[in-house]
């Protein structure tokens, strides 16, 4: 027994040496590139506005500094140990303007390609000021990085500084589990940076609250439920615990979100209201002496029925507003709001000032003179503000670099040196540092891949995405030849017009993988890859269910492709792998029973493949975003022998179409010429519903992809 137990053991650590040494072998120098649906749109600076009776059209003051994406901000008390990260000079305001002290401002931020909190001080002219205001009056700032090098390349969250202490959600912990939320909540000390776990090991929390004595902490989670695949309005519960150490936790409210506390024994939180449908804000009363449990906390309705209110936020001890959003039945725009507690009616804010754009997530100062909140700045003046086509996101492995493309459906040309994409409903290629972009084909088109034999020669899924088995889509072949410069110079390979898609091409330019709709089922077949079906067809996979998303190896020995044969119609895609003559069929990896792995992409020396899945759950709440259809989607990578699943992104967005391309790209942004931030993504389809005389109106967009992430 010893003897099995000991050859194990050496059997195992030979194996963990191979994978050791290969992992600085031939998929070193390369670059995975992706898909982040409206992230590279979303420009969000934090903005603040005063409150004041009666409201009055004042200007938007920006204060964070337009670089990267600035959201989820909270105004702290300046404790001394806050105070005492500022450099010694800070403490002499820079404007000269010794009677205004800075504004405080903790935020989460994406630049550099890694998510961080950073906690700002603020001189500005006085932001309660009603004056509109001058470029002279431009803020200047001290900033200094919270987490830096700590918890590695974790999606950071809400924030909020109590005392000497950092409460904030992170992903770093890998709970071992498919389909479960990495996001926990965590606390630094912000002198030493000794940083502890607050959620249960194993257990989610999102949307982290601290009480205004920052003894209690209030979170959204699922607690020992966990995920069922919600992607609008989660079904969390509220939780509280004791900040200092995660103790005393206790499930307050059955069924809310985003808690806000105004006291020590009072929070409010969203929820959809059971009798009207409208999501709403509610309160909750915790018993202010012995023990508290569900059945001692008193929940009362706050906010009316007629337009949907969430993400609330209070203010210590203020019984007069508490700051909500709302999207209401005649805008199209989320907005910023206060709700007057004593008279219970709202006082718009934001659709006074900047009605035509979102305003997220409100916040607000310790003595409520002044709201905060997160919208897209737009394009400035001053060029510091950038719309990216390449963003190099920080990379886990420090010999392949990653990058989010302004678009989808990313593929390498043989060399490396350019990229073909989607931006709909065109085609472009681009040369891989930004420049030389170009439309080579103007239809709706999805998916790309490049003939790895044949220079020039991009294959693409002509027609709608996510259509019926019977709607016409065609496999074509683009020539995109720099030198002949044309557009729209491509050749259709299928025929008899049923939904073809998803072309990959063997290594020596023969043959096409693709998947099918033609017999009513989605199944795999190959064809000639000059001639299309006329030049030959063969039928590689055969069933009722969808084989799709296939792509075809380095060696030719294998393709990989996502199918639903385990479950057809349900949604859960696995991902498999087969030989080009239909033997060896073998599942590559799943995300538990009811999960999605999608989008596969062999690494170029074909021992790894790049995919998307929902394994890590989602990590924020939805309702605190922009639209994502899969906001679970996440970049993971996997070795063909079924080891070392790796996890390279971690954010609440939809992160889909990887892609793995054959050289290392230099870790840095690459900037669409001349164009600022579009602020063109759309707030969430679910808010788009208005639950008018208890009946639904049809959402504006009511298409939902059929599987995988990314279109
Ligand atoms: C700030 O000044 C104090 C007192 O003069 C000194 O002890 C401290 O080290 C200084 N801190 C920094 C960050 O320079
Ligand atoms: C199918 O292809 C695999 C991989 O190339 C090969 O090992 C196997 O022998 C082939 N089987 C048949 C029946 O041709």
């Amino acid at each position: 027994m010893k003897a099995i137990k000991l050859l194990c053991l050496l059997l195992h650590l030979s194996l963990a040496l191979l994978y050791a040494t290969a992992d600085h072998g031939p998929t070193s120098g390369t670059s995975i590139i992706f898909a982040t649906l409206g992230r590279l749109d979303y420009a969000f600076d934090i903005f603040t506005l005063p409150i004041r009776d009666p409201p009055t059209k004042t200007k938007e003051l920006q204060i964070t500094d337009g670089k990267s994406v600035n959201f989820n901000g909270h105004f702290p008390c300046p404790s001394p140990s806050l105070l005492s990260l500022l450099p010694n000079k800070t403490l002499i305001n820079p404007t000269g303007q010794q009677n205004s002290p800075p504004l405080n401002l903790i935020y989460v931020t994406e630049r550099g390609g890694s998510s961080n909190i950073f906690y700002d001080a603020v001189y500005v002219n006085n932001p309660r000021s009603t004056r509109s205001r001058s470029a002279l009056e431009t803020p200047t700032r001290v900033q200094v990085p919270l987490l830096e090098g700590k918890s590695g390349l974790s999606m950071k969250d809400k924030p909020t500084v109590s005392g000497d202490y950092l409460i904030y959600v992170s992903t770093h912990e890998d709970p071992h589990e498919p389909r479960t939320s990495w996001a926990a909540v965590y606390s630094t000390e912000l002198t030493n940076g000794m940083t502890r776990r607050l959620s249960p090991h194993g257990i989610a929390d999102f949307s982290p609250a601290v009480s205004p004595s920052g003894v209690y902490t209030a979170v959204a989670s699922y607690g020992e439920r966990g995920w069922n695949g919600e992607v609008e309005e989660l079904s969390t519960d509220i939780y509280i615990f004791v900040t200092r150490d995660g103790t005393n936790r206790v499930k307050v409210v059955e069924h809310g979100g985003w808690p806000s506390w105004v006291d020590e024994s009072t929070l409010y939180f969203h929820r959809r209201s059971e009798e009207d449908n409208w999501i709403s804000i509610y309160k909750a009363i915790l018993p202010s002496q012995g023990p508290i449990s569900i059945e001692s906390v008193i929940v009362e309705r706050v906010t009316p029925p007629g337009l949907h209110a969430f993400t609330p936020a209070a203010s210590p001890g203020n019984n007069k507003f508490i700051a909500v959003t709302t999207r209401r039945p005649n805008s199209d725009y989320r907005h910023v709001e206060l709700f007057d507690l004593v008279n219970n009616e709202f006082i718009e804010l934001t659709r006074l000032v900047s009605p035509q754009t979102h305003h997220l997530n409100p916040f607000i100062s310790p003595d409520s003179t002044l709201v905060g909140y997160h919208r897209c700045r737009g394009a400035t003046e001053d060029k510091k503000s950038a719309h990216l086509l390449l963003e190099n996101v920080k990379s886990p492995a420090p010999d392949i670099s990653l990058f989010r493309i302004d678009g989808s459906f990313p593929s390498f040309s043989p060399t490396g040196d350019r990229i073909a994409y989607v931006d709909f409903p065109g085609l472009y290629v681009v040369n891989r540092d930004g420049s030389n972009r170009r439309q080579v084909f103007t239809g709706m088109a999805f998916s790309t891949a490049w003939n790895p034999a044949r220079r020039g020669i991009v294959y693409t899924s002509a027609g709608p995405t996510f259509a019926s088995e019977s709607t016409e889509v065609d496999i074509i072949s683009i020539t995109v030849d720099d030198d002949l410069g044309m557009i729209n110079n491509f050749k259709k390979l299928t025929i008899n017009g049923e939904n073809n898609a998803f072309p990959s091409v063997s290594p020596d330019g023969k043959w096409v993988v693709f998947r099918s709709g033609r017999s009513g089922h989605k199944n795999l077949y190959i064809m000639d890859a000059l001639e299309g079906e006329k030049g030959g067809l063969f039928r590689l996979t055969e069933g009722p269910w969808s084989d799709t998303m296939c792509n075809w190896s380095p060696d030719g020995e294998w393709i990989a492709f996502a199918s639903d044969r385990e479950n057809p119609g349900s949604g859960s895609f696995v991902l498999f792998l087969i030989h080009p003559n239909g033997t060896g069929l073998r599942k590559l990896v799943q995300s538990g029973s009811a999960g999605r792995a999608n989008h596969p992409s062999f690494s170029p020396d074909g021992n790894s493949i790049v995919f998307t899945s929902d394994y890590g759950g989602i990590s924020a709440e939805p309702i605190s975003n922009p639209h994502h259809y899969q906001p679970y989607g996440e970049i993971f990578t996997i070795k063909l022998d079924g080891s070392d699943l790796k996890r390279w992104t971690q954010n609440s967005y939809e992160d889909g179409t990887p892609a793995w391309g054959p050289t290392y790209m230099k870790p840095k942004d690459v900037e669409w010429p001349g164009e600022g931030p579009q602020c063109s993504f759309e707030d969430c389809h679910w808010l788009n519903k208005m639950p008018i005389l208890g009946d639904w109106v049809a959402p504006l967009d009511s298409t939902k992809p059929e599987c995988g992430t990314g279109a």
